[in-house]
């Protein structure tokens, strides 16, 4: 389904545009060059600079250097707060400041090893840390230019060893398998707010295997009326020739429609005058200049510069590729042998009289069809996992989607027949509607597979009830298991949830454990250190 995207083409600025034929030829030149590059966040370098990044940057000596326990390494801090923590650190732990720091994987990497791949020039794409957006995409492309003018050392031949993990099809975003999909149900029931579907997709064809704790990566296409939307807005034929495919084809599942990347409001700006052209060069920029910029998705983009014509190559060539989208695993292979599934919250919402749509959720909760294929890879996990010892008590606390891993370490820990203790903790809005897998863990509760479960309505009665309630009421119980050594898991929202979580886990360990504030928080991170406190937020 998704494809390459095509090369860089000869002309990129359009015959009508108000150019004389001189500034045309420079402009095709200087953006052709820019493009091909900026459409994965990067400006062209110098042969030298090139040679340099290949060696390992400017000062091999930077990369070695200590991060000082990387301050900057929490999501609930804002990038200026972040980049302060780092600022007069080597220029490795700025570009590592400047990521999202979930550590989600949906780049290919965690934080500190995609600031490491680009600062060692392995890695060239600037714009592929999603939760970070724009703001991140753009600090590292000053960061990358600081790069850039810093004294260049010579050149010292790298060759880097494909791993036999990566090179197999379905292990990494750059080499996917191909899944089928096979069947999807909805968890809430009727009257939810809410809309969640359990997926199941097929992997006995390409063999694709997975553990409990992985994350699956699949490739998305855009919402078909969305597609009709742009090319009507653009005025271009839809079989438009890009590339060996027609325009409709890369709209659909070549690039992202949302939101518009500051490379379009460049191209804009090349292409109109007067006040439209200084308000685009100010959007691509950065700038926020009608205070619109934060909701400016790709139509919306064109629809504010009425009657805007880009040639429909240098339009696509300004978009960003469309990524994949990550989905914790809600299956265990020894429970399912060849199948795999997910638990999908469908992300829709207005902005003005628009309806608005995450590209992979509802691509997955209504276009995909039963039976057909999908591009897919398998994402390991980073520190997530059950405990190697069967025996070791666990305590999972997942509201939503967040419950996802949980039923795979669930259904694990039954198909293995480990003697551990489980307790999950799951919370959403609404017991009547909103309890995913209620029968299984019902079930699980019975048979005593599952020890204990904890459960938080937060908007069935006048008062809101979250997980962390929970577990302060029964915080004493949850001392003695961690006391007995338990693994503690999180999972789900990474932007308040999480946070408010490990704060209610720092509070009964001083409570419970008879610690101070300051005791407690440092016991929590040693949790953390020895892998017993993981998290999978996003
Ligand atoms: C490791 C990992 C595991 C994950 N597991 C799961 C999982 O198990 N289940 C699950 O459902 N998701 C999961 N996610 C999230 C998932 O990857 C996608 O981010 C999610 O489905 C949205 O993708 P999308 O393409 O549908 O939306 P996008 O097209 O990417 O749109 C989402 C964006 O829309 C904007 N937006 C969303 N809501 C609003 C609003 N109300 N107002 C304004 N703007 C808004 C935000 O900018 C948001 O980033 C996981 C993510 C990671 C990194
Ligand atoms: N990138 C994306 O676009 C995307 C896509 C899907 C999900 N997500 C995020 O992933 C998370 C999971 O989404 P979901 O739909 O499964 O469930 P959710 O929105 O996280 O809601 C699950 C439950 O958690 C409660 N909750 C809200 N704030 C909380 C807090 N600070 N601490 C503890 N519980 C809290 C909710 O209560 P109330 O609703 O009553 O407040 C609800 O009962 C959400 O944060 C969502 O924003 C993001």
């Amino acid at each position: 389904m998704t494809q390459s995207l095509p090369p860089p083409i000869p002309s990129l600025i359009p015959e009508t545009a108000p150019f004389s034929e001189e500034q045309r030829v420079w402009l095709n030149g200087f953006f052709a060059g820019l493009v091909s590059l900026d459409r994965f966040g990067v400006t062209p370098l110098s042969g030298e600079q090139a040679a340099a990044l290949l060696s390992g940057g400017t000062s091999g000596k930077d990369a070695d250097e200590d991060d000082g326990g990387a301050p900057w390494h929490d999501q609930t801090l804002p990038l200026a707060e972040r980049m302060n923590l780092a600022n007069g650190k080597p220029l490795r732990w700025r570009m590592m400041a400047a990521m999202a720091q979930q550590d989600c994987g949906q780049c290919g990497y965690d934080c500190k090893n995609y600031s490491g791949a680009i600062h060692s020039g392995k890695e060239e794409r600037l714009n592929l840390c999603v939760p970070g957006g724009k703001e991140t995409t753009r600090t590292l492309k000053a960061l990358f230019e600081e790069f850039k003018t810093a004294p260049v050392k010579p050149p010292a031949a790298v060759t880097e060893p494909v791993s036999a993990a990566t090179a197999m099809a379905g292990c990494s975003r750059d080499n996917p398998a191909e899944a089928l999909f096979v069947s999807r149900t909805r968890l809430n029931k009727p009257g939810s707010a809410k809309e969640t579907w359990h997926l199941e997709f097929d992997l006995s064809a390409c063999g694709l295997d997975y553990a409990v704790g992985d994350a699956f990566g699949l490739f998305p296409a855009n919402d078909p009326a969305l597609v009709e939307a742009v090319i009507k807005a653009l005025d271009a034929p839809p079989d438009f020739p890009i590339g060996g495919r027609t325009l409709r084809e890369v709209l659909t599942d070549g690039v992202s429609l949302s939101p518009a990347p500051d490379m379009l409001f460049q191209l804009f700006s090349y292409i109109t005058g007067g006040d439209r052209r200084k308000k685009a060069r100010a959007l691509s920029t950065g700038e926020d200049p009608d205070g619109d910029a934060a909701v400016l998705d790709v139509l919306a983009a064109i629809e504010k510069f009425p009657s805007i014509r880009p040639d429909p190559e240098a339009f696509i060539e300004a978009l960003d590729p469309l990524q994949p989208r990550l989905y914790s695993i809600s299956s265990s292979p020894k429970a399912n042998p060849g199948r795999i599934a997910l638990t999908v919250d469908a992300v829709r919402y207005d902005i003005g009289n628009r309806k608005r749509l995450g590209v992979a959720s509802t691509y997955l909760a209504e276009h995909l069809r039963p039976g057909s294929a999908l591009k897919v890879y398998v994402q390991k996990a980073h520190a997530f996992g059950l405990p190697a010892d069967p025996s070791v008590p666990i305590i999972m606390i997942g509201p939503g989607t967040g419950v996802a891993p949980f039923r795979a370490f669930l259904q694990e820990r039954r198909a293995t027949g480990a003697k551990g203790r489980n307790w999950l903790f799951f919370g959403h809005q609404h017991s009547d509607f909103d309890f995913f897998y209620g029968d299984e863990f019902r079930e699980m509760k019975t048979s005593g597979l599952l020890t204990r479960l904890s459960l938080a309505w937060s908007r069935d009665g006048s008062e809101k009830i979250y997980v962390q309630d929970r577990m302060r009421e029964v915080g004493r119980d949850l001392w003695s298991w961690l006391a007995d050594g338990a693994h503690i898991y999180v999972c789900g929202d990474a932007k308040r949830m999480a946070k408010d979580v490990e704060i209610a886990l720092v509070d009964i360990v001083a409570q419970y454990g008879v610690r101070s504030p300051e005791e407690a928080t440092a016991f929590v991170s040693d949790l953390k250190k020895k892998n017993r406190y993981q998290q999978d937020v996003y």
